[in-house]
């Protein structure tokens, strides 16, 4: 353990009360299972959980480190957050997660207040350290490890669609990323510890899991592979099974071709393309072509003919000329994405291109190219929705529409949502319900 930058520890009167801790979640799905397993460490050390900030002894921020906004964000909020530690001098912060490992020590630097720093790979120590206090502050703790932290099952507010993880970290070389900086090396987590989280949450009434991790595919263990984990997990309890994410290159059509035997696996495949171009793609070291990548979509539409195909796609990278964005656009065309998760190139410094591939499309461009993207995105996302007028579809209802409250909504297999009439028994049932009007991201339907 590394303790830099000591200051006086702050004079923590010890309250005969239990602390209550505060967690905001920034970014992935990783990040909100990581909340989720903090949350139930720290409840069976006997913190309790608060949403109210000025109630709060401890605030966590559990951040992310994509892009450089991601981290301004938070640097922001710190600021915004540390007028409570005016009013409650003994308030505790901490960072944790991608942005605490990639920038460490900066962050006191920045944010004094804060006491605790803790990369993705130590955020499960929280628990332990606060219950004693070192004898100098902050504390940082950027150590790689395993995550065979105690086996808890994460604390998650909706009870009926859970996430488990599979693997942490990520071995791949995409010249524009940081996660492998941030996450470390793949380690794939043991089948019989996924296995029994899936089974103990489908007995404590969750019906949907996801699987998740930074390239899901090439999961591996003892010689078995992602599909037939895929397998073990469809011969639980749990009555739908997703994953994300996958990597284009890693998604063979053999795995497509076994993933197609399992009737519990949702028709949702999350396939980030990154570029349409394959010269891009060659300068981001993506290791596919644009040919492999559309293959691939036609694979996975032969196996799974209603399946929904998302993506994830940067505009303007190293280099990119107006012909290769053009190439962007045809593939999302030929594509037909049910939705997408459209960026600008941000350089994230210490990775391959921040290091060796100028930043050389202008702002302006970048922006101008991401509005036409998303403009034809969308338009894409509205056509498909409305195809899906006056069919039944399987949704699994699991809260109050954010909307309309007095209403419901859910998820279909594609992971799409649903708005829907009915009363709170439908909480965490499977339905069949009628779609009888659509926009881009929402369908609305009648209860069967
Ligand atoms: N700039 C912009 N977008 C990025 N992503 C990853 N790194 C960067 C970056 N430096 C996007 C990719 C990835 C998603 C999670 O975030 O599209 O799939
Ligand atoms: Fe998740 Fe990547 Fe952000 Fe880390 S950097 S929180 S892995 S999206």
């Amino acid at each position: 353990m590394t303790e830099i930058l000591a200051r006086n520890a702050p004079q923590t009167v010890r309250r005969s009360r239990p602390e209550s801790v505060l967690i905001e979640t920034y970014g992935c799905q990783m990040n909100l299972y990581d909340s989720g397993v903090l949350e139930a460490l720290l409840r069976n050390r006997g913190f309790e959980m608060t949403r109210d900030h000025a109630a709060a002894d401890v605030i966590v921020l559990n951040t992310c480190a994509i892009r450089e906004h991601a981290e301004s964000r938070v640097i922001g909020r710190l600021g915004e957050l540390s007028k409570y530690r005016r009013d409650n001098p003994d308030l505790r912060f901490a960072v944790i997660g991608c942005m605490a490992q990639n920038l460490g020590e900066a962050i006191p630097r920045q944010a004094p207040y804060v006491d605790y720093v803790l990369g993705p790979d130590q955020f499960y120590r929280l628990p332990e350290y606060l219950a004693r206090d070192p004898e100098s502050f902050p504390v940082i703790n950027l150590e790689r490890g395993t995550f065979d932290y105690e086996r808890v099952l994460p604390v998650n507010e909706n009870p009926w669609i859970n996430f488990v993880t599979i693997s942490r970290g990520c071995d791949n070389i995409c010249a524009y990323c940081v996660v492998p900086r941030t996450r470390g090396h793949q380690r794939n987590r043991p089948p019989e510890e996924i296995v029994a989280e899936v089974q103990g949450l489908a007995r404590q009434g969750t019906v949907e899991v996801m699987l998740l991790g930074q390239n899901v595919n090439t999961w591996v263990h003892r010689g078995q592979r992602f599909d037939d984990l895929i397998g073990r997990v469809s011969r639980t309890d749990i009555q739908r099974v997703r994953f994300m994410t996958s990597h284009p290159k890693d998604m063979t059509p053999d795995i497509v071709a076994r993933l197609a035997s399992y009737p519990k696996l949702c028709e949702h495949f999350h396939l980030p393309i990154q570029s349409g171009s394959s010269q891009v793609l060659s300068r981001m070291r993506r290791q596919y072509t644009r040919r492999h990548y559309l293959e691939l979509v036609e694979s996975v539409r032969r196996h799974f003919p209603h399946a929904s195909i998302t993506t994830d796609i940067i505009v303007g990278f190293c280099g990119e000329t107006e012909a290769e964005f053009e190439e962007t656009l045809s593939a999302v065309d030929e594509s037909q994405f049910d939705s997408a998760f459209m960026f600008n190139y941000s350089v994230r410094p210490g990775t391959f291109a921040a290091e060796h591939l100028p930043d050389d499309v202008p702002e302006s461009t970048k922006q101008a190219r991401l509005s036409r993207l998303i403009e034809l995105q969308q338009r894409q996302a509205e056509e498909n929705n409305r195809r899906l007028v006056g069919q039944t579809l399987e949704v699994l209802v699991d809260g109050p529409s954010r909307r309309d409250p007095e209403r419901f909504k859910g998820k279909t297999r594609t992971n799409k949502t649903v708005v829907l009439d009915g009363q709170t028994d439908l909480l965490g049932r499977l339905v069949q319900v009628r779609i009888t009007q659509t926009d881009a991201w929402t369908l609305h339907g009648t209860l069967l």
